[in-house]
């Protein structure tokens, strides 16, 4: 990990979680949105598969998300301090909260144990919390309760550090009976009180051989120091901002779990479900359109979701999108087990005009068109007997008009009657008055309420659908 220039994520539910790559990583071409995405999209999706393990007789309630950001540490110096800062916040959390929970649990209401801490402690932020401060929170908590801070757990006080290292381990026996042995990278938990300590860093190798040495002790972080590092993006104001997200690796993940070729209509029909999930919950996105493993969510012009930052807007969308992909896995495909969880990658582009932003769904659609009647024939050609290198080299070069003969010629399918779902792709938006329609998600018409988010398969290259519909991107 560390050496300058590492770069810090930041995820968080009520909880927070820093992510250090290494100074010479090349992940993800070191594309910020895509790397932060990424890892809130990996983390919600893992966090939904583990649930069960660590709260067996609790149901999961909602598919949880969350906002991450990059902060770019220029210098082991800056991490070391950014790591002070983490571990001081959540001492400081962990102080205010014990005290607050155990008046709370002790008969005082809410607003009355707000109000004690406020005369006992000043103040809450981080940032004011001096250590008379921690000393009279300590002092209530002993007096009041008889808790001693000190003893409560490490995990609480202190928070958790993961990092990698290397350990010899006997991989197998050699024909004589002697062990082998290999150096294996294994993932080690820690509570250390000091995170950025020097005793705490430089005993560990794979810390400073990865991310550089520190090279003194620090004390009090400044809050103000770490933020100046924020990778900030903010988005162009009063322009519509489409965040696309894409599935990673799709190929195999589709492999895996056996889908249908080249169209699998549950998995589209999940992909509509969680993309429905997304609109519900995000009022300002007035349209999603998506196709394969793709979805793109468009912004209204005006709205102010989290101050128009991209990684604040980008990461939530890419992570709920995944958490509600894993819970609703077995709802689409009860009879298979989800091997491992997908993720999704997520970006977001500005649109100037209402013409652009028609321009690029009208891009994707095309794009779902023609791969999808690529993919068609393809499939057609490997069912029927060729490998897919003839099937590549048979549709090289063939127009629109020659596939869809080859289709009707030679397989009897007449391309215009397969599904709309495979060759419109799927848009969502809420309906502006009550109505019979078919949901995307569902099959068969049912009555939809104004307002309801819908799924349907529609042209929306043509500008007659806006013309009919111009309440959805509310352009007049
Ligand atoms: P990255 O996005 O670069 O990580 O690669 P990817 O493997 O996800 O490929 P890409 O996004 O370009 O394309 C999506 C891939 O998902 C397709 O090439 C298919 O292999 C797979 N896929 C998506 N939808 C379906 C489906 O309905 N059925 C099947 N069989 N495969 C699908
Ligand atoms: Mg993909």
């Amino acid at each position: 990990f560390l050496h300058p220039h590492s770069i810090a994520f930041k995820c968080f539910l009520c909880l927070f979680r820093s992510f250090v790559f290494k100074k010479t990583s090349r992940f993800y071409q070191r594309r910020s949105s895509k790397i932060l995405s990424l890892v809130a999209s990996f983390f919600a999706a893992a966090y939904v598969t583990k649930w069960k393990e660590f709260f067996p007789q609790r149901k999961l309630e909602y598919a949880p998300s969350f906002t991450s950001k990059v902060v770019t540490c220029a210098t082991p110096e800056v991490l070391q301090v950014y790591l002070a800062w983490r571990q001081q916040n959540c001492h400081a959390k962990n102080q205010y909260e014990t005290c607050f929970w155990m008046l709370v649990k002790s008969g005082k209401t809410i607003s009355e144990t707000q109000e004690v801490l406020k005369v006992c402690c000043c103040c809450f932020s981080v940032t004011d919390i001096n250590d008379t401060q921690k000393q009279q929170k300590n002092e209530l908590l002993f007096q009041k309760f008889g808790i001693n801070y000190k003893t409560l757990p490490e995990l609480f006080r202190q928070g958790s550090c993961l990092f990698k290292t290397k350990v010899e381990e006997t991989v197998k026996h050699d024909e004589n009976g002697n062990p082998v042995k290999r150096l294996r990278r294994k993932a080690v938990l820690v509570h250390s009180e000091n995170i950025a300590a020097r005793s705490f860093w430089n005993e560990h190798p794979s810390l400073y051989n990865d991310l550089g040495y520190f090279t003194k002790d620090i004390g009090r972080s400044e809050p103000d120091f770490v933020r100046s590092f924020q990778f900030e993006n903010k988005l162009l104001p009063l322009t519509w901002v489409v965040v696309r997200i894409d599935g990673c690796h799709f190929h195999r993940f589709s492999d895996v779990h056996e889908f249908e070729k080249p169209n699998d209509e549950k998995a589209l029909k999940l992909m509509n479900s969680c993309a429905v999930a997304v609109l519900e919950e995000f009022e300002d996105i007035q349209f999603a359109y998506g196709v394969s493993d793709e979805y793109s969510f468009v912004l209204k012009k005006e709205s102010e979701l989290y101050k128009r930052q991209s990684s604040k807007i980008v990461s939530p969308i890419a992570s709920l999108f995944t958490s509600t992909y894993v819970t609703k896995w077995g709802e689409f495909f009860p009879q298979k087990v989800l091997k491992y969880p997908p993720s999704f990658d997520g970006r977001a582009v500005c649109y100037p005009t209402y013409k652009i932003l028609l321009d690029y769904l009208a891009w994707r659609q095309v794009d779902c068109h023609i791969n999808n009647q690529y993919n068609t024939c393809f499939w057609m050609l490997v069912k029927s007997g060729k490998t897919k290198t003839q099937s590549q080299d048979y549709l090289k070069g063939t127009q629109a008009r020659e596939k869809n003969e080859l289709l009707s010629n030679q397989f009897g399918i007449e391309y215009n009657s397969l599904p709309l779902i495979f060759r419109m792709g799927s848009s969502v938006f809420r309906l502006k008055e009550s109505a019979a329609v078919e949901n995307g998600v569902v099959s068969g018409k049912k009555l939809r309420l104004e307002g309801e988010v819908v799924v349907d398969h529609c042209n929306i290259i043509e500008r007659c659908f806006w013309e009919e519909h111009p309440h959805i991107l509310s352009y007049s």
